[in-house]
């Protein structure tokens, strides 16, 4: 009997291994729409926090418009991230703007596609928008703006959120105690944003991190003369991809968020989620087109790798895999570890050491899960001119195209 890994839907598994790909479709990458409303309801049964999608995690379509079936809102970092949950038909005042890199021109555009809620991360972005809200005469309409926070650790830790470097997210509250919310009249400074650490996977460590920050920014919002009702404590909650058996608790969350919350002070305690929110619900499918055994380490080559996927290049952490055979093709034999690359000419094009079926051969398909989040739009899809990947969605039984893959002509000039 074949098993399967925990993170592997079956429900999705006749879809996949039934699916023909058509002609330019190397891999695809497939959401499990069900399975992630169901995931979505269970985080919005509370009333501790408000929650936020980060688009970034992921801006497909179908996966908005199924946040904003579960009443989440969304954190919006560029302009094109803009455009496309407005397209989905979302109202813009359920729309946050995050992101070190807003210029005047990009907050006045914002606000006149009528956002109101602000994370400003400089100076000159709190500046530049008060300037904006007056020009446009939105004074009776004053966007809430949160400042977003920079602290130093005693930790040696880093991540690709910072956790104790220096990164452009964000002031120190030194620079920000040059600052007086009675100097930005036409802004309703309300809130403190800070987030600093990604894919965290103790619920203790998280709690420690949060209480940690809560009297830096008190004292700050005292300083400056804020009424602080509001603090966002950004994204960072972490999925198991080395499948250590470290997975947060939700309900532990809560809890802890209501100390924090009670300890703030503040009206509202907001979050963000990117990985949390969408990473289960995502796989990536993807044939091995090679197999050799080099130097006594076996190899498989596959038609795409961080060109679809790059995350295991920048985190050196791999997607989980299984290998995809109808059950009456299931695999035989014993797993051993293979060293997993894909096509580009780059030692970094690679996916993993992971175990597999000993008996995986060219034609096989992998799949990788928990690729919901950071997957298609964090990579690096035109090296070497290879096919963009292909996106589907499974809901009620059904596989939809919502992407088509292309070939390299489509974007080539
Ligand atoms: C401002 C902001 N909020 C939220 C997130 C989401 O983070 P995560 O995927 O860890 O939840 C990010 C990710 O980079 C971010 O930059």
């Amino acid at each position: 009997m074949t098993t399967h890994p925990s993170w592997f839907d079956l429900s999705i598994k006749s879809a996949l291994t039934a699916h023909q790909s058509p002609e330019h479709e190397q891999a695809y990458f497939v959401y499990q729409l069900d399975a992630l409303k169901a995931h979505l309801a269970k985080l919005q049964q509370q009333d501790v926090i408000k929650l936020w999608f980060a688009v970034k995690a992921n801006p497909l379509s179908k996966i908005i418009q199924t946040l904003d079936s579960e009443g989440f809102n969304f954190d919006v970092a560029s302009s094109g991230e803009l455009a496309q949950v407005l397209a989905q038909g979302i109202n813009p005042e359920r729309i946050l703007n995050t992101g070190p890199a807003k210029t005047k021109k990009q907050l006045s555009a914002f606000l006149q596609q009528g956002v109101r809620t602000f994370v400003v991360e400089s100076l000159n972005q709190l500046t530049w928008l008060n300037e904006a809200v007056i020009e446009q005469k939105l004074t009776d309409d004053k966007p809430a703006v949160l400042l977003r926070v920079q602290l130093q650790w005693q930790e040696g830790e880093k991540n690709p959120l910072g956790g104790n470097s220096l990164t452009p997210f964000g002031l120190s509250v030194e620079q920000w105690q040059s600052i007086h919310v009675d100097d930005f009249p036409a802004l309703n400074l309300c809130g403190l944003h800070i987030f600093q650490w990604g894919n965290m996977l103790s619920n203790e460590k998280m709690y420690s991190l949060w209480g940690q920050m809560v009297a830096p920014l008190t004292g700050l919002a005292n300083v400056i003369g804020m009424d602080l009702k509001i603090l966002d404590l950004g994204g960072g909650l972490g999925i198991d991809y080395l499948d250590q058996g470290q997975t947060l608790s939700w309900p532990q969350i809560i809890e802890d968020l209501a100390k924090i919350k009670a300890q703030a002070g503040v009206e509202e305690l907001w979050l963000e989620l990117g990985r949390y929110a969408v990473a289960e619900c995502g796989y990536y499918v993807v044939p091995v087109v090679d197999r050799k055994m080099n130097y006594g380490q076996e190899q498989l080559v596959l038609s795409a790798g961080i060109n679809h996927l790059i995350r295991p290049a920048i985190t050196d952490q791999p997607f989980p895999v299984t290998l995809l055979r109808s059950d009456n093709n299931a695999a035989q034999g014993a797993e051993q570890l293979f060293d997993i690359h894909g096509p580009l000419c780059t030692s970094m094009d690679k996916l993993g050491r992971l175990p597999l079926p000993n008996d995986v051969e060219v034609g096989d398909e992998l799949v990788f899960g928990y690729c919901g989040a950071y997957g298609f739009t964090e990579s690096m899809p035109f090296f070497l001119c290879h096919e963009l990947a292909a996106e589907y969605v499974f809901q009620d039984g059904q596989l939809t195209k919502v992407r088509a893959a292309q070939a390299a002509a489509s974007y080539l000039a």
